[in-house]
């Protein structure tokens, strides 16, 4: 039976996943704020100052910088189906879940999708040389996508290699940081990547509900020079950047989500307040301790050691441990969220974020000592405080 009228409740939990991570008090207050018209010259004011905000943490001056009305997967949707035309050819190095996606919307826009493979919890690179050879294959590639931190496997791809490749085929690189903007070190002009996007409920430390994308001039050339319509009214970024733009009057594209502006703005206030490089920094010292912790605990890391992504460490499921009954333990009994393994992982690993606001020594701690206990139930031989000691260690340096 439905409980529709009775007070909504949802309990506080940690939120250690794969995202969404838990939300600053402050971000959340903001959102409480009163609803301005989407045309008003006082929320114009406030767009702007998320604009300028995300071009501090994109490290970028892409005047084309906005955040798209929709969750991560929509920054992938108009990265692709903003400069992809039907037949173009389009190259993913696809090594995790999202990699995949990328395929599969590039596809959607009618474009030659060629994929080069890399075994899940293997880094794209530092040999690029299938990557090359896919690249040499064809006579032109329109675009080269790529995701930087893939959230399914805990990789971190190496850009910069991969922007150099995608240049010297005057290829458009198109780069998700969803997982990775505001956790690790990510320079969109330094690198020249042509189009990038994010989320909010990962490391910049909103809720779910808007995607921060930014388009180079290159990939901006690529939109201006376009044969056929983008396919899709939501996510065209000429229109939008209408809508978004500092210098001319704003045009109605769609009604914005105001209270998710105002959330945003105060998660880039807060990143801003703490510094991003100290940010980073926050999330690379958690994320050794959890390392740590998990290594003491016998536990082995997925991912190859030397490309493990600070904000989402995968760990094999030890044998005969059940991961869902762990996950639900941790969920039930201490409160924790976890996440499980996505699509060829499924069952074989745990996905534990430690993503902006949840990035946190305590929450390090705390999980550890639970994760103790769950596995201690299941019958996991572990030497009893080991995993926190080490995790205190690392964290005392
Ligand atoms: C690397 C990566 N790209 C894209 C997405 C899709 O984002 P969303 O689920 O917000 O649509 C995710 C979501 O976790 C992700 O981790």
């Amino acid at each position: 039976m439905s409980d529709y009228l009775n007070e909504l409740k949802p309990p506080h939990r940690i939120l250690m996943g794969a995202g969404p991570s838990s939300v600053h008090p402050r971000v959340l207050q903001a959102m409480t704020a009163p609803i301005l018209g989407h045309l008003d010259p006082d929320f114009a004011r406030i767009m702007d100052d998320v604009m300028v905000m995300l071009r501090i943490v994109f490290k970028t001056s892409n005047s084309l910088t906005l955040p798209l009305s929709a969750t991560g997967s929509a920054g992938m949707e108009a990265a692709f189906c903003n400069v992809v035309e039907p037949g173009d050819t389009v190259v993913i190095a696809a090594n995790d879940y999202f990699g995949d996606r990328m395929v599969d919307i590039a596809s959607r826009c009618g474009a030659e999708v060629h994929t080069v493979d890399v075994p899940w919890g293997k880094p794209v690179g530092p040999d690029l040389a299938a990557l090359e050879r896919e690249m040499q294959r064809h006579r032109k590639v329109k675009a080269l996508g790529v995701v930087h931190g893939a959230t399914s496997t805990g990789v971190l791809n190496p850009m910069p290699e991969i922007a150099d490749l995608a240049h010297r085929y005057d290829a458009l690189l198109i780069a998700d940081v969803v997982t990775s903007l505001g956790g690790e070190e990510v320079d969109i002009d330094l690198w020249g990547v042509d189009i990038s996007y994010s989320a909010t409920q990962k490391c910049l430390g909103a809720p779910p509900g808007l995607s921060p994308i930014t388009l180079g001039p290159r990939a901006v050339e690529v939109l201006n020079k376009r044969k056929t319509k983008v396919q899709s009214f939501y996510f065209n970024l000429a229109n939008l950047e209408t809508y978004w733009s500092e210098n001319q009057n704003r045009v109605y594209h769609h009604t914005a989500p105001i209270s998710m502006i105002y959330a945003l703005r105060e998660a880039l206030r807060m990143v801003m307040e703490e510094g991003l490089e100290e940010r980073i920094g926050r999330h690379a010292r958690n994320a050794a301790a959890l390392r740590a912790g998990l290594e003491a605990m016998g536990l082995e890391m997925f991912a190859d050691p030397g490309y493990r992504l600070n904000p989402l460490t995968t760990v094999r499921v030890p044998g005969g441990v059940n991961d869902a009954e762990v996950r639900r333990q941790l969920r039930e009994v201490y409160n924790i969220e976890i996440g499980g393994g996505l699509g060829e992982v499924a069952g074989l690993i745990w996905r534990i974020g430690l993503m902006g606001d949840s990035s946190s020594e305590s929450n390090v701690l705390a999980f550890l000592s639970a994760l103790e206990r769950v596995l201690l139930d299941e019958g996991y031989e572990v030497a009893r405080g080991g995993g926190v000691a080490a995790a205190q260690r690392s964290l005392v340096g």
